[in-house]
């Protein structure tokens, strides 16, 4: 394997996250204020947790690489739209599209892509709302818009992407069919589950 070609300059690679890292810090404290402000309204969470990360330089080069654009910071910016991500994780299906929709209100937030992996779901059974955010961040000199990932999902979706991803590093992207074929009937019993869970809170608001 070729040696990891390391970026000429590194301290602006730093600069480069250290704007990513506040891009994150905006988002995650835009989605905490509509949390709480949620459960002070309609007394629900529609988020479950929140994790985020900024991606390391060494898989941002990787991604670069594999995706055959030079290694210069106007690359990463311009073709790498997960150097910033978010993965919001939420109790029920209908959390996702409320979060997606209070999302889209903000004036700020410019949603360039959206995939939706739950009407669509990968052949694998992967299910998630991808969405690709831009959002001001606001420096001493400039305001520099910046993108972030954005995946929403339900804890069961989550528990499946993460064995799932576990599974497609262990065996270095090639699996054993009997075990695409568990993880796929896994998926659809994960769909089967947050169909009925929600269909169970959507009836327990009748009792209110
Ligand atoms: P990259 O895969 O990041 O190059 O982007 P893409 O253009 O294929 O975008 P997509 O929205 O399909 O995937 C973005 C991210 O979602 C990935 O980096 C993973 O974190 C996650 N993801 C997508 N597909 C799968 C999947 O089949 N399994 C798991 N576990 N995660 C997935
Ligand atoms: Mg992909």
């Amino acid at each position: 394997m070729e040696a990891m070609k390391l970026p000429k300059h590194a301290v602006e690679w730093n600069n480069l996250l250290l704007i990513y890292r506040f891009a994150l810090s905006e988002v995650n404290t835009k989605l905490n204020i509509l949390n709480e402000e949620f459960q002070f309204i309609h007394s629900h969470n529609p988020i479950e947790h929140i994790k985020s990360r900024v991606k390391s330089t060494d898989s941002i080069i990787s991604k670069l690489e594999r995706k055959g654009y030079a290694i210069t910071l106007e690359n990463a910016q311009k073709y790498i739209h997960d150097i910033a991500g978010i993965r919001i994780i939420c109790s029920f299906t209908s959390d996702i599209y409320t979060i997606y929709e209070l999302i889209k209100k903000q004036s700020d937030i410019n949603i360039i892509e959206i995939k939706d992996y739950i009407k669509n779901p990968k052949p694998n059974g992967y299910q998630s709302l991808h969405l690709i955010v831009e959002i001001p961040v606001f420096l001493s000199d400039r305001t520099a818009p910046v993108k972030v990932e954005i995946q929403i999902r339900t804890i069961a979706m989550d528990f499946w992407a993460s064995l799932e991803h576990k599974i497609f590093y262990k065996f270095n992207k090639i699996v054993p069919e009997s075990i695409t074929d568990q993880l796929k009937e896994c998926a659809d019993v994960i769909s089967h589950l947050d169909y009925t869970m929600l269909d169970i809170k959507n009836k327990m608001a009748q009792y209110k």
